[in-house]
């Protein structure tokens, strides 16, 4: 099963080693990058299991098990790389692509693709013919080359129901393969006709970074309703993962990419040498997209439209990459609607200098925000300030924070160290909240593992997860009763008195020799207690190995004993962890 590469690179970035193995591991700081613990992997008294920070992997000094945050999973809870991958996938609330590519579907994909660069191939020539010479007149008038039209492989789709189905069928494709690529639609009539989705439209080919047309983007040549017209999701073409212009703009010796809302803009930008435009065809910025970004730049000017949409688009788009490594300016258009007018009217260099002065994203902030409030009331500087140290406390870089809390107190006349003040004080306030926010997620996980039925309740969900899964084991194969054994296990440390019931049962059915089946035990159980019983019962379980799940079952019992009892710090209580001759590590479920 392959995923793709760019998915499992966000799926590792988004499960940070450390917060994953926190889960299972008691880490304490020790030098440098590493964080130390005791292995959950064997039993250890002192801590040899690292996890590196930076290099974002693990490895345990004792018995040399090492890896990603992958292999961890795939470790730590038994699971197949693919059923780990979709683990942490869930533990982030990402969606898996569709991974399981059959041969079928990648044919499948093959021919969508081929269609669709045919019927750019036929909308190219469209545009050449007799027929696209309105076409031509449009792009003239907007200042478009032939040069850059052919760069763009941009054509124009006849005025026509079928000129494109037929010349498509008569290259040997189906109606079928038309309608997939969404270059044909249904018609309402009874006869099952289809007709050409794109008519009497410039065509902007949508081409994906490896050079695949995966799909269209089409302009009316005058007014009317839709402007523009998109291909519809396909196996092949989803709208929020591309970027329009990105198979040239990947190439772009300029080290930035310029986001923009326009086809055109992306067209007459690169025609006047700015090589790294890209547009998100009408959608807002997505976080896929921005994934896609970060694979070819680390530097992304936004140059939206410079109107009210223009500006709340870019406010989004930059709080959507405020989180990402990339450095994101915003390009303030003046005396024009959009690059494209703005080239027209003043021309490319002018472009290139503001290009230079572009504002990092805090002083774009903060222009916003001095557009929003009058400095000459107190009210209205109240009012500032206090957007103002709001919207610096979201800075993550406490350098620039500072030099931005110093801007801010100038601006409205106030002491620096009142606005940083101010700016801590707003910094707590949201740790705060996503503390609360963790803990309610937490008190979520441990509701999730409650019984249904009001009449049992855990008092340590946590621990008793892991006593159900000692007793799934033993109804498994009643020989894991050894492993009890080894580790001096008592049915003591049960913390739910009704698993210690079913546990007592078992124990005595396989002191007596007595076959130890379910139904046997769900009968001795009233109605809820049974009805509990068989749900955790089934929950999958390999037996392969078995003995290592039993062990880490022991372990997790006692870790959560550990952790009720530590009220003092993660460092004491791992030290305690330690010396306590019967704990076998700092662990603890976490899932
Ligand atoms: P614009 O209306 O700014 O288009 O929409 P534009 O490309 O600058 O075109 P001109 O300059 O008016 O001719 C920005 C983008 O939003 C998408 C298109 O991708 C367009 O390029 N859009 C716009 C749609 O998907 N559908 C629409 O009806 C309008
Ligand atoms: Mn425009």
């Amino acid at each position: 099963m392959a995923f793709s590469g760019l998915f499992l690179d966000e799926l590792i970035r988004r499960n940070d080693i450390v917060d994953v193995v926190s889960q299972y591991v008691r880490l304490v700081k020790k030098s440098g990058n590493n964080l130390f613990g005791l292995c959950p992997f064997h039993s250890e008294k002192t801590p040899s299991f690292s996890v590196n920070t930076e290099r974002q992997i693990y490895h345990c000094f004792g018995c040399g098990a090492g890896g990603g945050v992958i292999n961890f999973i795939m470790e730590i809870e038994n699971l197949t790389f693919a059923d780990a991958v979709h683990f942490l996938a869930r533990r982030v609330g990402m969606t898996v692509p569709d991974e399981a590519v059959s041969p079928e579907v990648r044919s499948r994909r093959a021919r969508l693709l081929n269609l669709n660069r045919d019927a750019a191939r036929f909308f190219y020539e469209a545009l050449k013919s007799p027929d696209g010479a309105a076409a031509r007149e449009y792009l003239a008038r907007r200042g478009i080359s032939p040069e850059v039209t052919t760069r763009f492989g941009l054509g124009y789709a006849p005025d026509s129901w079928s000129a494109l189905c037929d010349a498509m069928i008569k290259s040997g494709y189906t109606a079928r393969d038309l309608f997939e690529a969404g270059l044909v639609r249904r018609s309402g009539r009874a006869s099952g006709g289809f007709y050409d989705t794109f008519r009497g439209r410039l065509m902007f080919p949508v081409i994906d970074v490896r050079g695949n047309v995966v799909g269209f983007s089409g302009r009316l040549l005058g007014d009317g309703e839709p402007k523009y017209l998109n291909s519809p999701d396909t196996p092949v073409f989803k709208k929020s993962m591309q970027l329009f212009g990105l198979n040239l703009a990947k190439k772009t010796k300029s080290g930035t990419i310029l986001l923009v809302e326009g086809n055109i803009d992306v067209v007459k930008l690169h025609q006047a040498g700015f090589d790294g435009a890209v547009a998100s065809l009408g959608t807002a910025l997505t976080e896929e997209q921005v994934q896609l970004l970060k694979r070819y730049t680390k530097n992304v000017v936004i140059a939206y439209d410079n109107d009210a949409a223009g500006v709340k688009a870019a406010e989004r788009a930059l709080s959507l990459m405020e989180n990402s490594d990339l450095r994101v300016r915003v390009l303030r258009l003046k005396g024009a609607k959009d690059p494209d007018e703005f080239i027209d009217k003043f021309g490319r260099d002018a472009f290139a200098n503001l290009l230079d002065s572009v504002e990092n994203h805090v002083e774009y902030r903060i222009t916003t925000l001095l557009a929003q409030h009058t400095l000459e009331t107190d009210e209205g500087r109240l009012a500032f300030l206090k957007a103002a140290t709001e919207m610096l406390s979201r800075v993550s870089n406490a350098v620039e924070r500072e030099i931005y809390a110093k801007r801010v107190a100038e601006i409205s006349g106030v002491s620096a160290d009142a606005v940083l003040t101010e700016v801590k004080k707003a910094l707590r306030a949201r740790m705060k909240a996503n503390a609360r926010r963790q803990e309610a997620r937490e008190r979520n996980v441990r509701a999730a593992i409650q019984p249904k039925s009001r009449e049992i309740r855990y008092t340590n969900e946590i621990s008793a997860l892991a006593e159900e899964g000692v007793i799934r084991l033993l109804v498994l194969d009643c020989e894991l009763f050894k492993v009890l054994e080894e580790y001096d296990f008592s049915e003591s440390e049960f913390t739910s008195d009704y698993l210690r019931r079913i546990y007592d049962m078992i124990k005595l059915r396989y002191e007596e020799n007595m076959e130890i089946s379910p139904p046997l035990i769900a009968n001795a159980l009233d109605g809820a207690e049974a009805a509990h019983f068989t749900k955790f019962i089934s929950k999958p379980e390999s037996l392969s190995n078995a003995e290592a799940a039993m062990r880490d079952y022991i372990k997790k019992i006692r870790a959560a004993k550990a952790a009720a009892q530590a009220t003092e710090d993660p460092e004491a209580a791992l030290l305690r962890i330690v010396r306590d001759k019967s704990g076998c590590g700092g662990y603890e479920h976490g899932t």
